[in-house]
């Protein structure tokens, strides 16, 4: 495992459980289909810059960190400026997809206001990695800092886009906090595992609470869900009120 004093190394190492399909294969049907999601999520807000991004889910497990590992990789494969976020500060997963420690990271750099330079993980020119870093006591409590919105602040006008994985929206608020100071929200749901009826109360759930929702995310469709993508990972955003009418 790479060292923390490593992360000046400008090389993109995807590895282990995380396999980042858009950087290995980028010309695949799976990254084709990330690509639309990106266009999906460009184009669903007009008025408004979606910089910050934050993805969430009903229950654990339904995609979100490869899904953000996914979008965040084609964001930069456009050559645009991309920072990946691990605020799953309870079950960091984002720096095992690139075989660097988690020692350091965002909770560093807020509490001991360590450099950004020595917390943020270059895997490439335009992806850039700040993992989740040491556990803390009280995570909900760090996410309402004052300290973390200002460092939120700062980094929006370092890069042009910030993708921040959650953790779902079951027991704890984290992920709801999260929503509040990102311009936009996306709901991953696992096809087959989460019914229309819980999505679309969490969704409601993150509304009541701020969440400016852009979207859902269906992951693991299987062939006879979609007539519209081939291959076993498909992907797709469309409008959350479309994925439940009981909103
Ligand atoms: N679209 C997909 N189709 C099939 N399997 C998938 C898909 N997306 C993710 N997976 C697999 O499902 C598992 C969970 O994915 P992932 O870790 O991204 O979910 P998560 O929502 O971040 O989970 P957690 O709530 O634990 O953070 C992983 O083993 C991953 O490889
Ligand atoms: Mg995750």
């Amino acid at each position: 495992m790479k060292e923390a004093n490593d992360r000046t190394n400008a090389k993109l190492f995807v590895s282990g459980e995380y396999r980042v399909i858009s950087s290995r294969e980028p010309h695949s049907t799976v990254s084709e289909q990330y690509r639309k999601l990106r266009t999906n999520i460009d184009y669903s807000s007009f008025n408004d810059e979606l910089k910050v991004i934050n993805l969430t889910s009903s229950v654990p497990g339904e995609g979100k960190t490869v899904t953000a590992l996914n979008l965040a990789t084609v964001y930069s494969q456009s050559e645009i400026k991309t920072l990946v976020i691990d605020m799953d500060l309870r079950k960091p997963k984002i720096h095992r997809a690139f075989n660097i420690s988690n020692s350091i990271g965002l909770a560093q750099t807020v509490i001991n206001d360590m450099a950004l330079e020595k917390t943020i993980y270059k895997a490439s020119e335009f992806l850039h990695v700040l993992p989740a870093g040491d556990k803390l006591p009280f995570p909900s409590e760090f996410l309402l800092s004052k300290k973390l919105h200002a460092l939120i602040e700062t980094l929006k006008e370092k890069y042009d886009k910030i993708i921040i994985d959650c953790p779902p929206m079951t027991a704890v608020t984290d992920a709801s906090i999260i929503s509040k100071f990102s311009d936009g929200t996306a709901l991953v749901i696992a096809s087959r595992k989460t019914s229309a009826d819980v999505a679309s109360s969490v969704v409601k759930n993150l509304k009541e609470n701020g969440a400016n929702m852009i979207g859902a995310i269906l992951t693991r469709v299987q062939k006879r869900d979609a007539k519209y993508a081939a291959g076993y990972y498909y992907y797709y955003s469309e409008n959350y009120e479309e994925v439940s009418d009981k909103d």
